[in-house]
């Protein structure tokens, strides 16, 4: 049994969302932390919400509400919607957490004691009409790499390049829009990742499966000549994680916080460590994930994220933690993904463009979006929601291919046979050349499945669905029937079996049909189909089943036109 540790970036805490978002991190982790746990593997899955910094800040204070009330009111609402996603989150955690100040707070002291900190005087921004500092999101201008004109002060959306508020070009506060700006002296602590870009790069080097998108994106970052640059890791902020050496006090850095970025990926071990403190367990059961001389040297690490994300995990983490010189459990596979655009333009949550989670759930059942965001994952590019493409998805996919073979069997089974599985007849050629088909294709779905190939395996997954409607519309019981019953029987009692099959392989992409099409099957053995003619025989004859509820409806041409103006961008 192997063991497996799955993160999934954290979203912001700042609002419900978008699909663009899910189906860049949370989504596929899901999916692979759901295949894992089918194959048999021990599993942890991590995520939380990234509670600090400007974008906590920010929304607290368009709601009106303080930082800390909004935050947990926040997490509430995000960890209700991941549940209605179906997310199997080991542990839904947060960045604001006891735990996360302790760790962050640890590696800090470790960092300094390695001599890999160093204290600046600097000139910051600072807004004179807003009578503050204005660091990150607090300030916006145009990007000096590319050009793009809405480039934040942590970060520019458009090339992913990491910036310094002061990098911008005509800078405004985005509290009040003021210009009225000058740079003040404050002191704040620099990590020296220059000084550990060797280590990193030998790291990065050795990294020789991961995918295209994240190592191009780590060696851009790596290797422009000031991709590696010292980072500030404090803020001139109230809200966050008090700036302080391991327990102690850091001198002269009295009331400021850390960075949000750098306390942001300590959250997945400080997730892990909540996650034990949540089910009474001990410091050695969340230690055995992620400490290399505590029994993490036999786990696999995967991370996934959007691109704009991959910068932070493949240099700034990885600096904290090579910097610490502890044995820390590190990344082994990064999967990232590119952008989900929506309908022509892209997805945005400050016009409220696009499907939010929430309301997604409420229009449709997850499995539907699932399915859809899956199947369409950004992989080798960006991809695009429309709901023509939508709706045909989910009409021809699911109800169509899978809905249909489902009703089709179990209900013709019901009115000619009876509600158990049929004993008469033998497997002839017709079913052996499905099993074969099917047992070539079940093992490609698992290369693509552990290889993170999340489109090609969904296609492999709707191949093995169809074969199973071409079966049965070339083998015909309906017609064997009057003819030969006993063939009749033969072929209900595979295409039964083949629901079940169906619902143990379907599991990680559509969960909840799983459990229907399993339950119909009156049965709760979900061993992976590794040796697939005893798969095919697991429901004996005489076994009861029943006719499910129609697995999915389809989406009609007024739903679609519907949808599509509703969510065109109006959202409050
Ligand atoms: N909150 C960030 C975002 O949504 C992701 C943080 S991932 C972590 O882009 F590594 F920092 F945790
Ligand atoms: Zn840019």
């Amino acid at each position: 049994m192997a063991r497996i540790l799955i993160t999934s970036a954290i979203p912001y805490i700042n609002g419900i969302k978008h699909l663009g978002n899910l189906v860049g991190s949370q989504l596929p982790a899901d999916l692979f932390a759901r295949y894992k746990r089918g194959r048999g593997d021990e599993v942890m899955f991590i995520c939380a919400t990234d509670e600090h910094g400007t974008p906590a800040e920010l929304a607290a204070a368009k709601a009106g509400k303080p930082v800390a009330e909004y935050c947990a009111e926040m997490h509430g609402v995000q960890a209700e919607i991941a549940k209605g996603f179906r997310l199997s989150f080991d542990h839904f955690g947060r960045s604001s957490s006891e735990r996360n100040h302790l760790l962050t707070q640890h590696f800090a002291g470790k960092l300094a004691e390695n001599g890999l900190i160093r204290e600046v005087s600097e000139k910051m921004i600072y807004s004179i009409d807003d009578g503050r500092f204005l660091p990150d999101r607090y300030v916006e201008g145009t990007c000096p790499n590319c050009g793009y004109d809405s480039a934040r002060g942590d970060q520019c959306d458009n090339c992913t390049k990491q910036l310094d508020p002061t990098d911008l070009i005509n800078p405004h506060s985005t509290i009040s829009g003021s210009t009225n700006l000058e740079l003040r002296e404050t002191k704040h602590l620099y990590l020296m990742q220059r000084a550990l870009k060797d280590k990193i790069e030998a790291w990065i080097d050795s990294k020789t499966d991961w995918p295209l998108l994240t190592t191009s994106i780590a060696k851009k970052w790596l290797n422009d000549g000031d991709g590696l640059q010292d980072r500030g890791i404090t803020r001139d902020l109230h809200w966050g994680i008090p700036v302080k050496k391991g327990d102690q006090p850091w001198p002269g850095m009295e009331g400021k916080v850390f960075y949000v970025w750098f306390d942001a990926p300590i959250e997945y071990i400080a997730g892990t460590a909540e996650w034990a403190d949540a089910n009474g367990k001990h410091d050695a059961d969340w230690q055995r994930w992620w400490r290399t001389d505590k029994g993490a040297s036999d786990v696999t690490y995967f991370q996934f994220m959007g691109k704009d994300n991959v910068p932070f995990h493949t240099l700034s983490f990885p600096a904290t933690i090579l910097g610490s010189g502890e044995p820390w459990k590190m990344v082994d596979y990064l999967k990232s993904f590119n952008y989900l655009n929506y309908d022509g333009g892209q997805f945005s949550t400050s016009r409220g463009r696009g499907v939010f989670m929430d309301q997604a759930l409420s229009i449709l059942p997850s499995d539907y979006w699932r399915w859809w965001l899956l199947s369409h994952a950004p992989e080798s590019s960006d991809a695009e929601f429309t709901w023509e493409n939508f709706q045909a998805s989910v009409n021809k996919d699911l109800a169509d291919v899978l809905g249909n073979f489902v009703s089709r069997v179990t209900k013709f089974a019901k009115s000619k046979l009876g509600e158990a599985v049929p004993e008469g007849g033998t497997f002839g050629p017709q079913e052996e050349a499905l099993i074969a088909d099917l047992t070539t294709r079940i093992r490609d779905y698992e290369t693509f499945m552990n290889q993170i190939e999340v489109r090609k395996a969904a296609a492999e997954l709707r191949a093995i669905w169809v074969i199973g409607n071409e079966y049965l519309q070339s083998a015909a019981p309906w017609s064997a029937i009057k003819t030969d019953p006993a063939r009749a029987e033969a072929m209900i009692r595979l295409s039964l079996n083949l629901i079940r099959i169906y619902a143990i392989l379907s599991r990680p992409f559509i969960p909840d049909a799983a459990q229907t099409m399993m339950d119909a099957m009156g049965s709760s053995d979900w061993t992976w189909p590794e040796d697939v003619p005893a798969a095919i025989a697991a429901l004996a004859p005489g076994h009861a089943f029943s006719v499910p509820e129609n697995l999915f409806r389809k989406i009609t041409d007024e739903e679609r036109a519907d949808w599509q103006q509703r969510f065109a961008g109006t959202r409050a």
